[in-house]
């Protein structure tokens, strides 16, 4: 079993996966130990859709793949990535994209090979599971505390997978069509979607499952004031 240090470096995200559906039981699990994650006044504003219905995740796919083909952008909730990008977010973004991309010897101009990559997004990199983890609106009106919660939510959920040899992909490609997802859920309408994630069993074959991004280092992202 990975100590907790290991399991947190020790995970990363993995974008081809074996068809093999995740037992409820641990979906049940990883569920219980992730409601144990903490949030300001114990408000624990998540709200999870845990889906493992084909045809259920086929149609979403299917909605929010039609939608890109429309020429639709988002159609969110919430907007996750920054408006404007500024360095060295924009930078480090560019080089987590390039170096996908060079992994899979995708050219930077082959729009139709980029495309069909980030449709995966929507074909749950052939996982059979997926969690949609939703909020009240009423909590994020005017206030962001909430999306805070929800993201320390999301690492309980990536790491506690990993006691259960699970893993996983975070995915932003859904919150800009939570809508859509919404839509095809029908749920209710005071709830907007924040992010689902992809749980499954990574195909250890498949090179994009090798793909580990580079952090920058301390001296770029903490000051010590000792
Ligand atoms: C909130 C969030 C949204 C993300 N959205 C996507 C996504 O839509 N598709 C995807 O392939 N990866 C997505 N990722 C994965 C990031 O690209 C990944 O976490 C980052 O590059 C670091 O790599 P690692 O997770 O392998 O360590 C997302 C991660 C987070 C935390």
């Amino acid at each position: 079993m990975p100590t907790i240090l290991e399991a947190i470096t020790g995970r990363s995200s993995k974008r081809s996966y074996l068809p093999i559906p995740l037992p409820k039981e641990i979906q049940e699990k990883i569920l219980n130990a992730a409601a144990q994650t903490p949030s300001g006044a114990n408000m624990q504003p998540w709200i999870v859709y845990a889906i493992t219905n084909h045809e259920v995740l086929t149609n979403i796919g299917d909605a929010i793949i039609a939608k890109m083909n429309e020429g639709v952008a988002h159609d969110q909730f919430i907007q996750y990535y920054p408006v404007n990008w500024v360095n060295p977010y924009k930078k480090r973004r560019i080089a987590t994209g390039v170096g996908l991309y060079t992994l899979m010897e995708v050219d930077r101009k082959d729009n139709e090979k980029r495309v069909k990559m980030w449709h995966d997004n929507f074909r749950w990199f052939g996982a059979q599971t997926v969690f949609f983890v939703f909020t009240d609106k009423a909590n994020i009106e005017g206030a962001q505390g909430a999306l805070i919660d929800c993201g320390a939510y999301m690492q309980s959920i990536l790491l506690a997978a990993q006691e259960f040899g699970i893993d996983s992909c975070p995915q932003g490609s859904t919150t800009e069509f939570g809508k859509v997802v919404a839509d095809i859920l029908k749920t209710p309408d005071n709830l907007a979607l924040l992010y689902s994630i992809v749980l499954g069993y990574a195909d250890k074959d498949a090179k994009i499952n090798s793909y580990q991004p580079q952090r920058v280092t301390l001296e770029e992202s903490v000051i010590f004031i000792d």
